[in-house]
């Protein structure tokens, strides 16, 4: 009788992981690890926190994908010897500062590193053994900002303070820390990555471009201008399961971080572009700067490409939206004068719906003569940084260790 229990409740897990199983691409890195996570990530943060959604609406989704996120963070090693963190306020705001021994470190350099998370997921301490590994290659002192996150503060506050931490540190804080003033470098991933290209650009407004001896983009959001690109079609024609970052999620992001109402009818607009008015799909600006022309041919390579796409506009959204649709405060590609920022490096994954858009800031860069490289990971996706165990990991880290070697 056990037995048949045990074969029945067997049978049903099988089926119920075949009707959820969804294919990850066959390039994939660390594919059978990520397959794993992804689906629990989309059980537990989609389909869970969908309901979660419906029923409570968007910010109790929020957090619950905060708690689900810092789970695995719970069973952190503890901090190597060499290692000593603090966390301070540095012009108010919360950081962490990790500060290496003398027998790690060998620089003078400092860097800054701003977090990903959609500005309103994720803490610095998530990413802690990211930062054992870039002060163990580097030699560096870290300072990683706990900006506060949104809803519960809206842009451009988290700008704002990372500004103020910049300033700050450049100017106050370097024989408390012990580092170079002249030698900081400013690095962060996906919406961390946003604010590194936004907070260059206002510092080269100010006249304070010297602060930063280099810029490092990982992964990063660039604008919020195009939910059609060739990597968004790939996501639709070749992976929709990937909970690491969806366009739903993604748009949920930006309401959340700009203050308009995260309905799920918004939410799914945005997925298709109708948050764009057709004022702005038809400007010269944006025709010439989100141009499917300039990226390369290997990214058509892999899907059906549609190239003509004409979105319906929700005109209320879209009216709410253009004032941040033409704000190189969120969407940094639309900088006007990109001349003299610090030396920047581009980390851009094969599979990742933001590869298109840190393509296109290189060029932009480029177009500045900005020293600009750009590395693409083609089989890594988003996130990839802070996969435990992974060469795509150890290859990015190596590549941001000898830039910021070449550059402080
Ligand atoms: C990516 O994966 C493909 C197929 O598995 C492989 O042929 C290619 O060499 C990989 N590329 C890199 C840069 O590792």
């Amino acid at each position: 009788m056990s037995l048949i229990v045990f074969l029945i409740l067997v049978a049903f897990v099988i089926a119920l992981i075949s009707v959820l199983y969804i294919p990850l691409p066959q390039n994939l890195a660390d594919r059978r690890k990520l397959q794993v996570l992804e689906m629990l990530l989309r059980i537990s943060n989609e389909y869970f926190g969908d309901l979660v959604e419906i029923l409570f609406g968007t910010r109790v989704r929020n957090k619950l994908t905060r708690f689900l996120v810092g789970l695995p963070y719970m069973f952190q090693p503890k901090p190597p010897k060499w290692c000593t963190i603090k966390s301070e306020k540095i012009a108010g705001v919360k950081c962490r500062i990790y500060l290496p021994d003398k027998t790690r470190k060998t620089s003078d350099g400092l860097l800054v590193f701003v977090h990903g998370g959609g500005w309103c997921i994720m803490r610095p301490r998530f990413y802690d053994s990211v930062m054992y590994s870039l002060i163990a290659r580097t030699g560096c002192t870290v300072v990683s900002i706990d900006y506060t996150l949104s809803p519960e503060v809206q842009y451009p506050y988290q700008i704002l303070e990372c500004q103020r931490v910049i300033e700050t540190l450049y100017e106050e804080k370097h024989s408390e820390y012990g580092f170079n003033k002249e030698k900081i470098a400013l690095l962060g991933d996906s919406a961390g990555g946003n604010l590194v290209a936004v907070l260059c650009q206002r510092l080269l407004k100010e006249g304070k471009q010297n602060y930063l001896k280099c810029q490092i983009l990982i992964y990063p959001v660039i604008h919020a201008l195009d939910f059609h690109s060739p990597s968004f079609q790939y996501y639709h024609q070749g992976y929709k399961g990937m909970a690491m970052l969806n366009p739903t999620q993604l748009a949920r992001f930006y309401l959340l971080y700009l203050g308009i109402e995260p309905t799920l009818k918004n939410m799914r607009d945005i997925t298709e572009n109708a948050h764009l008015s057709p004022k702005l799909l038809e400007s010269t600006k944006y025709k010439s700067l989100i141009d499917h022309s300039l990226l390369p041919e290997s990214f058509f390579s892999n899907i059906e490409y549609e190239k003509t796409y004409k979105p319906s506009c929700n005109n209320e959204l879209a009216e709410k939206f253009y004032k941040f649709a033409t704000d190189s405060n969120f969407c940094a590609i639309l900088g006007d004068n990109l001349k003299g920022l610090p030396p920047a490096m581009v980390l851009t994954c094969g599979i990742d719906i933001l590869r298109d858009e840190g393509f296109l800031y290189t060029r932009r860069l480029q177009s500045f003569d900005v020293p600009t490289k750009w590395f693409h990971y083609e089989n890594a996706t988003h996130g990839h940084l802070n996969l435990p165990g992974s060469k795509q990991r150890k290859q990015m880290l190596d590549d941001i260790t000898a830039f910021v070697k070449c550059h402080l």
